[in-house]
């Protein structure tokens, strides 16, 4: 796919590509890469590049010896809502538990009471400086769940928002529909009656207006049970859409192996993932998606079984969880660190994390996640010494770390 005209090349990168099999963070030193159209279209050492292109190319860029990666993926993202929930950080802090906060009608629930009262508007720029907040540190695409409306209308208003968020940004946003989160006020006590709406009602009206390009749910005590969110799953199935599951993560509810079952695109959170599900996601292909910004805001004591996912061969991804009342973060470079220090991840699996494992668990890898021939150019340059140097720290990540985004 050389193609013989060029209308970017950058000169004087190291390339961190992420490919599979290709070495330690995939790396090509002294580098060069070509764009042509939005797409990659040649790279590699830059002393074996093609003479013709590089000769007619217009536009010759020096990276200064930084490196090219590709932009960061964040993929499982709650970041449109309204309102905040630093009063339960208090009462957590003071020895409540995130389950009894939730039982008294807290929790997920009086955020969705926030977003029901905002505005399309008022949702929107509430949302935009979280996402700004990641594009700073190179995130160019986004997973957005619902999941604070638990109407239909709220739903598909949180939806909107978020397709709205791509098209004002330029990121690109991988809408997700999160109607089992938890039950709503008006079906207390009713979950499967609830279930029947979210099934029949709310997820063929997003579906319908083009607005989820993939399903989840809330397995847990405290939400929805396996057999809730196989009814769920099967709807989504029906209706040609992908699923994940939010698995896991306060008791082992079996969700891992559920997700396995059906073959989600990713299981995250499994904390309590017992080996039957972490084999089961493993068998299906399902990424493993590990946030550990929740596990550390809600102080968890148990991390979800790294050592088993790795020995079965289960992808494992990394992503902000960004939500306001289990992990009210927007820093991905944060939750690199994290990944690494709290549950072991080498710096290496975590940013394979968020760039080639999040684009296979929100179904992207065709066009993401990896610097490939054939690939978006969707890239940045990163003034570092060693990419292992982005789970560390990073002191100056600011936007004049030039983000480039040559189309897609
Ligand atoms: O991923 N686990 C369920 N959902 C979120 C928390 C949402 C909330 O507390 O508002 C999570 O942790
Ligand atoms: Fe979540």
């Amino acid at each position: 796919m050389t193609q013989v005209l060029w209308d970017i090349l950058w000169t004087n990168v190291h390339l961190a590509t992420f490919q599979e099999g290709k070495g330690p963070y995939g790396a090509i030193r002294d580098g060069a890469l070509a764009v042509h159209q939005g797409k990659i279209v040649w790279m590699g050492r830059q002393s074996d590049a093609p003479r013709g292109p590089v000769q007619k190319c217009k536009d010759i860029r020096d990276g200064k010896g930084g490196w090219l990666l590709p932009g960061f993926i964040d993929c499982h993202t709650h970041l449109v809502f309204a309102g905040d929930r630093a009063d339960e950080f208090e009462w957590r802090l003071q020895g409540k538990s995130y389950e009894e906060i939730a039982a008294k009608g807290g929790g997920i629930v009086s955020t969705v009471l926030k977003t029901r009262a905002a505005g399309e508007d008022e949702l929107f720029d509430a949302s935009l400086p979280r996402l700004r907040a990641m594009m700073v540190e190179g995130v160019s695409t986004v997973e957005i769940k619902s999941g604070y409306g638990l109407s239909t209308e709220c739903e598909l208003k949180m939806l909107r928002v978020a397709r709205a968020l791509q098209e004002h940004t330029g990121v690109r946003v991988a809408t997700t529909f999160l109607g089992a989160h938890a039950v709503p006020p008006e079906y207390a006590g009713r979950s499967s009656d609830y279930i029947d709406t979210v099934c029949k009602e709310m997820l063929p009206a997003a579906a319908a207006e083009g607005l989820v390009d993939a399903v989840d749910g809330f397995c847990e005590n405290l939400a929805f049970t396996p057999d809730e969110i196989a009814r769920v799953f099967e709807a989504a199935k029906n209706l040609g859409l992908p699923v994940k599951l939010h698995a896991d993560q306060l008791s082992d509810s079996g969700g891992g192996a559920l997700a396995g079952r059906y073959g989600a695109l990713s299981a995250d959170h499994l904390e309590y993932a017992s080996q039957n599900s972490v084999e089961a996601l493993a068998a299906a292909g399902s990424v493993a998606v590990l946030l550990p910004g929740a596990y550390y805001f809600l102080r968890q004591k148990r991390a979800p079984p790294i050592a088993a996912l790795r020995r079965a061969g289960a992808p494992m991804a990394v992503a902000s969880d960004c939500n306001p009342g289990s992990a009210p973060f927007t820093s991905l470079l944060l939750m690199l660190n994290m990944a690494c220090t709290l549950f072991g991840l080498t710096p290496e699996e975590a940013l394979t994390g968020v760039t080639r494992q999040a684009a296979r668990a929100l179904g992207l890898s065709q066009r993401k996640g990896t610097l490939e021939i054939g690939k978006d150019a969707d890239l940045n340059l990163w003034r570092i010494d060693h990419p292992r140097q982005l789970c560390y720290g990073v002191w100056d990540a600011t936007p004049a770390w030039a983000s480039i985004r040559e189309g897609g």
